[in-house]
């Protein structure tokens, strides 16, 4: 019965059409205190391109401190890689407009637009490559420097499309490196050495090609549906230090990445869901800041679509 509703809520999301949108949330017994979060969440504007989902909220293990729904992140510190354009630069804002420091992150060629959107929101940058041998102690350092990250954002990410049999081996590697493994060496650096602690967010980003694949995208669809697996790795274990670590999951959002999609098959994308349009930068961020808040303390394990309830995939 429990499971029905999954199928019942996903199916009711593709019915009720007008912007409209369905979800679902689970709670676990004695997680009740837990509901808060979703519901301001998916009750709200912030989730007009989100539909269709299911989040689980479990006990929180500890009372977050008092704070202002309004300002939910104040005091905070944030990091966004990938953070100069695109879906990093809307989640920096969102996470600024909701009280964090921020430190934007991006490689040095897009230092210019790195400082603008660091300017804009009064946070700092990071110009670095986190495919870099030295990028995860370099993020440590700056970690301690600032007195440790309360939200961690994987953002940064890219495509390298080819069929299987035409694939190169550098595009491969690239794409895993860069989407995948880059995270992996970060969140266990951070956490051995102290640069995230209880209370602590980390969220990263997948993608419906991860979840349903993609023509000509084994390696960028390998590298997303390996985020949802360290979600599921490291669930447990971080939620004994106090950390949730959850995944976003975008459809098609209109930024540079798709704009580079050839156009009947963009158009396509744009189309083929429940709300018959893209969605923008800002959907993905107010999901991310939704996770960030200390209101989701009970919610780690976590992949919800930003995807206006797409028909590839689930
Ligand atoms: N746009 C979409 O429709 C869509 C859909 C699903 C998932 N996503 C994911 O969302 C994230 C953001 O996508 P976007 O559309 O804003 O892309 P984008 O290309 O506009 O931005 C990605 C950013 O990551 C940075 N980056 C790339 N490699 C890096 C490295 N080694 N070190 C540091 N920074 C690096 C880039 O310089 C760029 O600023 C990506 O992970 C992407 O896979 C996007």
């Amino acid at each position: 019965a429990q499971r029905a509703l999954e199928g019942f809520t996903r199916s009711v999301g593709k019915e009720i059409k007008k912007g409209a949108t369905a979800q679902l949330v689970y709670v676990d017994e004695g997680a009740e205190a837990q509901l808060a979060s979703p519901l301001h969440f998916f009750l709200s504007p912030k989730s007009a391109y989100v539909s269709g989902q299911v989040v689980r909220a479990t006990e929180a293990g500890f009372k977050a401190a008092k704070f202002d729904w309004d300002k939910p992140l104040a005091g905070k510190k944030a990091l966004v890689t990938g953070g100069s354009r695109g879906i990093g630069a809307a989640i920096a804002e969102v996470l600024a407009r909701d009280g964090a420091t921020v430190t934007v992150l991006d490689i040095p060629p897009m230092a210019d637009d790195l400082n603008q959107v660091a300017e804009q929101i009064g946070g700092d940058t990071l110009e670095l490559d986190i495919t870099a041998d030295d990028a995860p102690a370099t993020i440590a350092a700056k970690a301690k420097e600032i007195g440790g990250y309360d939200v961690v954002v994987h953002n940064a990410g890219v495509t390298r499309d080819k069929m299987l049999g035409n694939m190169p081996e550098k595009f491969w590697d690239m794409v895993l490196n860069i989407n995948i493994a880059s995270q992996l060496r970060i969140n266990e650096k951070l956490l051995a050495d102290g640069g995230m602690g209880k209370g602590g967010r980390i969220i990263s980003i997948s993608s419906i090609a991860g979840i349903a694949g993609n023509l000509g995208q084994t390696n960028y669809g390998a590298s997303k549906a390996a985020v949802i697996g360290m979600i599921d790795a490291y669930k447990d274990e971080y939620a004994e230090k106090g950390i949730t670590i959850n995944a976003v999951a975008p459809g098609f959002i209109e930024t540079q990445m798709t704009a580079a999609i050839p156009f009947t098959i963009r158009e396509a994308g744009r189309r083929m869901n429940a709300m018959n349009q893209g969605g923008q930068p800002v959907d993905v961020a107010e999901t991310i800041a939704f996770f960030a808040s200390p209101a989701s303390q009970g919610l780690t394990g976590n992949v919800v679509r930003v995807c206006g309830q797409m028909l590839l995939g689930a």
